[in-house]
């Protein structure tokens, strides 16, 4: 099939050069002219594990192009995804649609035959509505049907992801659209992936509340892990014993620091602000928003406690400051308020990542990265492991670390308390 991506953004990009994969032919289309001729030269503006080799491999069997002229690439193709971004507006916390706008405007210029538009980018409830009524201003509804397919890809495994799907959900009520998509992504759900056709109203709403309730077990065990903490017993625990209940299920119960991203902080926001604007209250999620965003001073707080409130002049090394592992994206990651505050309050600061020096801590006097795990936590009294990534899972501190006296504040529960206390390690995790 003819596809175009318009926004090759984390989630255009991944998925024009995974549907290439599976045979179709693909336009992904950007008015960033950089990252275009970047991309034409296989360079890849995201760290994504597996991306890179399947753009060379699809680019050199010509599935797959990159280019920026928008009205060129939605002639040539038959399914045409909107993939641009809806961050959240500013002085609000709703979603700011005008790129999705804009794109529908170019649309309703350039349909010369019947077109499949898909929002995959994160849309608000009803705003598929609003994108028919600006192409139907211009052009016949027969020539054209609007339908919602959100993603459910994870930063760090999104090939992954997109591959084995747990479900694919098309929001149309067109049959001829429905059934065109379904055999697009019929290599999927060969696989096992459940295909769920629904309204294009509930399609969307199925993005915020999938995320939103995800948002919502993490926050609900980090609370429980503040619990923990005070009476002894060890969070993960208490996620094996509840994960193991199937109605409640082991994945997303870690407990950690905040959560971050490019998602959950922005889509939490926005399904608020829809409920709000139907006049419903989404009492949980608005507590989830405000826990999630205290969090961070409250790891700070147990940071301090375990330096015995002594900051000024403490070496203190992150370990990873993205927003998780597998990742080079820095939004809404925790490390982005806590790493000032240690250093507002005199401490010095040295880290570590695997995606390498960010901008974000360029300006901060004694912040410093390493470019390696020995000497970043060389000379540390205190050592944050803050990301999960496996190069952080099997470190010989003992061997590594000069300073006698350093401490471990493990915030992603990698190591085992028990080997620590045996090897003399003074270590702090989370939710024990
Ligand atoms: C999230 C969703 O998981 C995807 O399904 C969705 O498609 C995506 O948002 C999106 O809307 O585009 P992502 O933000 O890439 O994906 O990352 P997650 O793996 O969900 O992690 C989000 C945050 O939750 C991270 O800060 C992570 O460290 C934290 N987390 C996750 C925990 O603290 N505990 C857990 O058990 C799981």
């Amino acid at each position: 099939m003819k596809l175009c991506m318009i926004g090759t953004g984390y989630v255009g990009l991944v998925s024009g050069v995974c549907f290439s994969d599976l045979g179709n032919d693909v336009i992904c289309v950007d008015k960033d002219l950089d990252k275009i001729n970047n991309l034409k030269q296989c360079i890849i503006p995201i760290y994504e594990p597996g991306l890179e080799e399947l753009v060379l491999k699809n680019f050199k069997n010509n599935r797959l192009k990159f280019t920026t002229n928008l009205k060129e690439a939605i002639l040539k193709s038959d399914i045409i995804f909107i993939c641009v971004g809806t961050p959240t507006k500013k002085n609000s916390s709703a979603a700011d649609l005008t790129q999705v706008y804009d794109v529908a405007k170019e649309i309703s210029r350039s349909i010369a035959k019947f077109k499949i538009i898909i929002t995959k980018s994160t849309v608000p409830v009803t705003t598929g509505d609003e994108i028919e009524k600006i192409i139907s201003k211009k052009i016949s509804k027969k020539l054209f049907s609007v339908v919602s397919n959100p993603e459910f890809l994870r930063e760090g495994e999104a090939i992954r992801d997109f591959i084995y799907p747990d479900r694919v959900v098309i929001g149309t009520s067109n049959k001829r659209s429905n059934k065109i998509l379904k055999n697009l992504y019929s290599p999927l759900i060969s696989k096992g992936a459940k295909y769920i056709n629904t309204s294009r109203r509930a399609a969307e709403l199925i993005k915020y509340a999938s995320n939103a309730f995800l948002a919502t077990k993490i926050t609900f065990i980090n609370e429980l892990s503040n619990l923990c903490e005070k009476i002894n017993v060890n969070i993960e625990d208490i996620s094996i014993g509840m994960g193991l209940d199937k109605r409640i299920g082991s994945r997303f119960l870690r407990a950690g620091p905040a959560y971050g991203g490019s998602c959950f902080p922005k889509d939490t926001k926005a399904i608020v602000s829809t409920s709000d604007k139907f006049k419903t209250n989404l009492s949980v999620i608005k507590s989830v928003i405000k826990s999630n965003d205290n969090r961070s001073s409250l790891l700070l707080k147990r940071t301090f406690e375990i330096l015995n409130n002594k900051i000024k002049n403490k070496k203190i090394c992150f370990l990873g400051v993205t927003f998780k592992a597998n990742t080079d994206d820095m939004r809404d990651s925790s490390s982005l308020s806590m790493i000032p505050s240690l250093h507002k309050k005199g401490a010095k600061i040295n880290y570590f990542d695997p995606t390498g020096e960010k901008n974000d801590f360029k300006k901060l006097k004694n912040v410093t990265f390493s470019n390696n795990i020995k000497s970043a936590i060389s000379n540390s009294d205190l050592i944050i492991i803050h990301t999960e990534w496996n190069d952080f899972k099997s470190i010989n501190f003992n061997k590594l670390v000069k300073n006698k006296n350093y401490k471990i504040f493990d915030m992603r529960n990698i190591y085992s308390a028990k080997k620590m206390s045996e090897q003399k390690i003074k270590y702090f995790a989370i939710g024990s």
